[in-house]
């Protein structure tokens, strides 16, 4: 659901540039979308808050009965402070330390463990206590190598050889396992890659293993189409296929457990777009290089992962289309936001939207060069509302500077 031309340039001028836009209809569609491709009566769609933590956005997803995935001491307070109750929360970071396990538990919120070494530690400070158990689901997939987390050579989860070890810690501190976790990559490329993910969980859920279940929880990657000639996924027709899957695993544990999956850019990516603003236009030689005022630090998606994200002349969208690089106004060769890209014809002063943008944008965003971050602003039934403000490089300065060291600063 595209946000009008109208509206954008109306954002514009009201907040100025360089501006992050949510859609929330979009966001609303895109949940009911993926609970309708996933029909299980306990299906859980635990939003990862990692994609786009924008407090209007964890807003709406509460309202619509989302749980959490939360990776951090910050992600867990953003959402309670959202109002997620904790049963609805699964904390899933990775290579925690000591105090920050001790902090989690204090608020009442399932833990999910990712090594064995931490799963020791764990149980002997908690025995007795309820937890989930990441495993690696040693199933390769991700649309770009930084983001694959499945198979050994990854951080990420225990190995699935390693379950007796696991059962032998369980067992002898009284853990009780109440789910089982994996997340293979993000934009899962390969068709069979969640259904691999999924068999090769199911081969160690056993009650012998594990009698205590409530869930599983199969992650999130779920791709989505970025660039336009990528076809989107028919999740109606996989999720039959996972249904089925599911439901057959459940027959043979012995009783219905709940269906997990963590989306997040599936929820959010199309629901977002940045909105920069044009200032130079460079020839040099046959080569258009046109200049904005943001830059990879407020979006980092293409010059970390090479990422595709479609950009549109809103200003002028029906001119002839020209070969341009669109950059950023950092001072870096790689500040790119598109290569060779063809669009229609820009002048200098003419907005452009970057699209979908709604995830691992805003939210992997920093301050480099003491340039802020973009304002936010959300959509919903065409009524336009600020979400959050830009900071003016004074403010940025202030938040930067310990008030220890003011008095050091000349006036
Ligand atoms: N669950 C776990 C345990 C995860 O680590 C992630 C993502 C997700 C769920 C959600 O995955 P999604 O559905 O959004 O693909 N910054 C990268 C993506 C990194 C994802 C990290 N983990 C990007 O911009 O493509």
């Amino acid at each position: 659901m595209a946000i009008s031309s109208k509206i954008l340039k109306k954002i514009a001028k009201t907040y100025g540039t360089p501006t992050y836009i949510y859609n929330l209809d979009t966001i609303i569609d895109r949940y009911t979308y993926f609970q309708n491709a996933f029909p299980w009566p306990k299906l859980a769609i635990c939003y990862a808050m990692k994609a786009n933590y924008n407090f209007d956005i964890l807003r709406c997803l509460h309202a619509l009965g989302s749980y959490i995935d939360a990776v951090s001491p910050g992600d867990l307070y953003m959402a309670l402070k959202v109002g997620f109750n904790t049963s609805k929360i699964i904390y899933t970071a990775n290579n925690m330390k000591d105090a920050e396990v001790d902090e989690v538990m204090k608020t009442g919120v399932l833990m999910n463990i990712g090594s064995l070494s931490r799963l020791e530690k764990y149980a002997h400070k908690y025995p007795g206590t309820d937890i989930c158990l990441r495993f690696n689901p040693d199933v390769v997939d991700g649309e770009h190598e930084k983001i694959k987390t499945g198979g050994d050579l990854t951080k990420f989860g225990i190995l699935l050889e390693d379950v007796d070890q696991v059962v032998d810690i369980i067992r002898r501190h009284r853990l009780k396992v109440v789910g089982l976790h994996e997340h293979t990559g993000s934009g899962l490329v390969k068709s069979d890659s969640i259904l691999n993910a999924m068999k090769n969980i199911m081969s160690i859920a056993n009650q012998s293993n594990f009698p205590d279940l409530m869930f599983l929880d199969f992650g999130g990657g779920f791709k989505i189409s970025y660039a336009p000639n990528e076809a989107p996924i028919d999740y109606i027709v996989m999720g039959k296929q996972i249904i089925s899957l599911f439901s057959d695993f459940c027959r043979d544990y012995g009783r219905d457990l709940e269906l997990r999956f963590e989306p997040g850019k599936f929820l959010t990516a199309h629901a977002g777009e940045l909105l920069v603003e044009v200032n130079t236009i460079k020839k040099n030689r046959n080569r258009l290089i046109c200049g904005t005022d943001s830059g990879f630090p407020q979006l980092i998606r293409p010059m970390f992962y090479e990422a595709y994200h479609q950009i549109d002349n809103i200003s002028n969208p029906d001119d002839k289309l020209l070969k341009y690089d669109i950059c950023g106004n950092i001072c870096e060769t790689g500040d790119l936001f598109a290569k060779d890209r063809h669009i229609s014809q820009i002048k200098e002063g003419d907005l452009l939207s970057i699209r979908d943008a709604g995830a691992y944008c805003y939210s992997m965003g920093g301050v480099y060069n003491l340039r802020p971050m973009p304002a936010e602003v959300v959509v919903q039934n065409n009524e336009i509302r600020l979400s959050r403000e830009r900071l003016t490089p004074l403010e940025l300065i202030n938040l930067v500077v310990a008030e220890s060291n003011y008095m050091m600063l000349p006036n």
